[in-house]
């Protein structure tokens, strides 16, 4: 294990992933975590994120000093090796030329943290401030034009600080100094894979859960589909998921889980048809707002009546990931996500305590996972979907026959995309009924349809996004399978514009 300890810098997910891409398992925790919390979890090493303060501010985050003293190798990234330097005794201060980009540096290779690397390196620097005075003990690795101390070590303790940022593309060996610090300086062994995440997470839940019975609420999302399967994995049928069909799912898709989870894998497995509940209560209703707020009341009260019926659970299950926890306040760089998925269940459930065995794993570790738990790509692969399902993505009123519609467009949309080999390439895609109907003509008739929008976006965090350039040639051939095969569509658009100002739904 190795320890990020975060003081807010805008990388600290970013560092975790370098560490994982190595094999060796890491974990985020919050600058103030108490130094007996990590003692206890016996880290080969820590590294001390990057962050927005200065270290001479007062309320500037800092740790216990005693961290130095432990024996355990250190490494400071831009804030967290200024921090390293003012707690050991140099001085910090504001730098006389903020240094911001692609730099050059001057490395010294005799030290273990730059062994192999390149004399004169790129990097990239962000600071304004920087270290004036090297505390008692450390010598200086590396140099820059403008910044004097852009590395330093302390190699009778084993703590190492960069100036710049390791962990970012535009440092092209800083991969290689991680390295370094994981392997030559903290010993590790490199060998945290997937399938010893699933050997030891089923004999984790296996005891946990002992004889007791154990809930899931299944989206048929990668998250809750992976979660469930593992669960089932160490307890079989003790695991119930209940499934609810909101009628606003893609085209096949209910079936589709149910097919996977009955045949699949051993679970008791509800599927509840609530599709007319759902479309009764959207009936006349055009707000986005108060689709998102029916469905998501409406999919509780269901959920609720099929909870009922199985009586009192013992665990509930969730499929909360790595960036979910820490998004929702670790440390300082937290930012809560404004949307959620359907069903923040704890509240009306009777259970005793909620159990989330992917919360330590980012997104592309839960789809390996799911790999190697035997899951069909489709569902491994499935791309983001909002809890209100395609209630978002038909403008205006939602009706059965528009859901249809949507469904059909979408369905071809997907296919052509898949065909062109473009699928893993995007990071969302989907068609939008619009309520906008015009004229047109087929054959001889006039025709009066609506107009479906297709939308492609590519992004790495949904916070921001941008559309992709789709071939025309596969947007033309998208555009007249639609408009020939899907009844009441005569005009498809294609959207091309970013995020911001747009969002990636319609709604
Ligand atoms: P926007 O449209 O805000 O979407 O750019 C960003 C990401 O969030 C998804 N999204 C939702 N997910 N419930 C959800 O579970 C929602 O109400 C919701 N609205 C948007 C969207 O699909 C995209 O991935």
């Amino acid at each position: 294990l190795v320890i990020v300890l975060d003081f807010g810098g805008q990388y600290n997910q970013l560092i975790a992933r370098r560490v994982r891409e190595f094999n060796v398992y890491c974990e985020v925790l919050p600058y103030n975590t108490d130094i007996e919390v990590i003692k206890e979890k016996a880290p080969k090493g820590i590294i001390f994120t990057g962050g927005a303060n200065s270290v001479y501010e007062p309320d500037a985050p800092s740790c216990d000093p005693k961290i130095f003293e432990l024996g355990i190798p250190i490494l400071g990234i831009c804030y967290g090796c200024q921090l390293m330097s003012h707690l050991n005794g140099g001085k910090v201060g504001k730098a006389p030329k903020r240094e911001y980009g692609k730099t050059e540096i001057e490395v010294d290779s005799s030290s273990k943290l730059f062994e192999n690397v390149t004399r004169n390196t790129t990097c990239l620097m962000s600071h304004t401030d920087y270290i004036e005075t090297v505390a008692p003990g450390f010598r200086v690795i590396a140099k820059s034009e403008s910044c004097p101390v852009a590395a330093i070590e302390n190699p009778e303790k084993n703590l190492y600080g960069v100036q710049f940022h390791p962990e970012v593309e535009h440092t092209p060996e800083g991969v290689l100094m991680l390295k370094n610090f994981l392997f030559k300086i903290c010993g590790c062994t490199g060998d945290w894979t997937m399938s010893s995440f699933v050997d030891m997470s089923v004999r984790y839940l296996k005891e946990k859960i002992g004889d007791k019975k154990v809930l899931c609420a299944l989206s048929g999302g990668v998250d809750s589909s992976v979660s469930a399967v593992l669960v089932s994995k160490a307890v079989g049928k003790q695991l119930t998921c209940i499934f609810v069909d909101h009628g606003l799912l893609r085209k096949n898709e209910a079936d589709e889980v149910e097919e996977v989870f009955t045949k699949k894998f051993d679970v008791n497995f509800i599927r509840v048809n609530a599709q007319q509940r759902f479309y009764d209560k959207l009936a006349g209703v055009t707000d986005p707002e108060s689709k998102r707020k029916i469905i998501g009341e409406e999919f509780i009260r269901v959920f609720e009546e099929e909870a009922k019926k199985i009586g009192k659970v013992d665990y509930l299950v969730q499929g909360t990931i790595y960036p979910d926890v820490i998004e929702s306040g670790l440390g300082k760089s937290a930012v809560i996500k404004s949307h959620h998925n359907v069903g923040g269940l704890p509240d009306y459930v009777d259970f005793k305590e909620i159990i989330e065995p992917l919360r330590d794993l980012f997104k592309d570790e839960v789809r390996r996972v799911g790999l190697e738990l035997g899951m069909p790509e489709h569902l491994v692969y499935r791309q983001p979907f909002p809890g209100p399902g395609l209630a978002v993505r038909i403008i205006g009123e939602v009706t059965p026959e528009k859901v249809k519609i949507l469904q059909e467009a979408d369905y071809i949309y997907r296919e052509e995309i898949a065909k062109a080999g473009l699928d893993r390439k995007i990071s969302q895609y989907f068609a939008v009924l619009t309520n906008l109907r015009s004229v047109g003509v087929m054959g001889d008739e006039r025709t009066y349809d609506y107009t479906v929008a297709l939308r492609a976006v590519t992004t790495t965090d949904f916070m921001t996004a941008e559309y992709v350039e789709i071939p025309w040639e596969v947007l033309g051939r998208i555009s007249r399978k639609i408009v020939n095969e899907v009844k009441h569509v005569n005009r498809i658009c294609y959207d091309i514009t970013g995020k911001p100002p747009a969002t990636i739904e319609w709604e």
